[in-house]
């Protein structure tokens, strides 16, 4: 009986654009940086990450581009990124809150990016807790208009989130696609 409700509660929710299969899926840090690199096209050369934590995704992406921007709030973790990557000049850390710290980034330049939004704390995702929809609404405004934007840990975000991501995009003449658990904007 349960079951079925839940079915039924997906279905509804699919019917409005707020349920995708793919939502649920959890993919390895390997893969997660194999989607980055496929929905590079070949004239981006600018990569730009939110939430630095140990700086996994940079290390796997950071050779195919030229320039990378990465925030992280956390202290700690950013003092850590600065003894990792001192004397890489490609590479530019920002410590700070990235609803606030990207539009720094943004700033540096006027043409297209991969991003990659990850900043959060660990568990769920709600509208008290991630920059998110700060992060979506600056990169919409920016002078660029084809950006290519991931967001990582799609199951993990509440569905009022999600709308209000969805609808952004909407305004902004971005499409949003959800493959392997993670929100792509093109
Ligand atoms: C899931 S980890 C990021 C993993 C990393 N992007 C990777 O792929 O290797 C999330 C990180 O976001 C940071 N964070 C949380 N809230 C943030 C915020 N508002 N601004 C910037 N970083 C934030 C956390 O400290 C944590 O290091």
């Amino acid at each position: 009986m349960f079951h079925k409700i839940k079915l039924i509660i997906k279905k509804i929710l699919a019917c409005i654009g707020l349920y995708h299969p793919s939502l649920g899926i959890k993919i390895s840090s390997k893969a997660k940086a194999t989607m980055v690199l496929t929905h590079k096209r070949p004239e981006v050369r600018i990569f730009v990450e939110t939430g630095t934590e140990y700086g996994t995704m940079i290390d796997m992406v950071g050779n195919s581009f030229e320039k990378i921007y990465t925030i992280e709030l956390n202290d700690e973790l950013y003092q850590k990124a600065c003894e990792h990557y001192r004397g890489q000049e490609k590479i530019t850390l920002l410590h700070g809150d990235s609803g606030i710290e990207l539009r720094k980034a943004l700033q540096q330049f006027s043409e297209p990016a991969v991003f990659w939004l990850d900043a959060h704390p660990p568990g769920d995702i709600n509208a008290d807790n991630t920059p998110i929809i700060k992060e979506l609404e600056t990169i919409f405004s920016h002078s660029v208009k084809n950006h290519v934007i991931l967001v990582d840990d799609a199951r993990k975000f509440d569905i009022a989130t999600i709308a209000k991501m969805k609808h952004l995009a909407k305004m902004n003449d971005y499409r949003c696609s959800i493959q392997n658990g993670i929100f792509i904007f093109e």
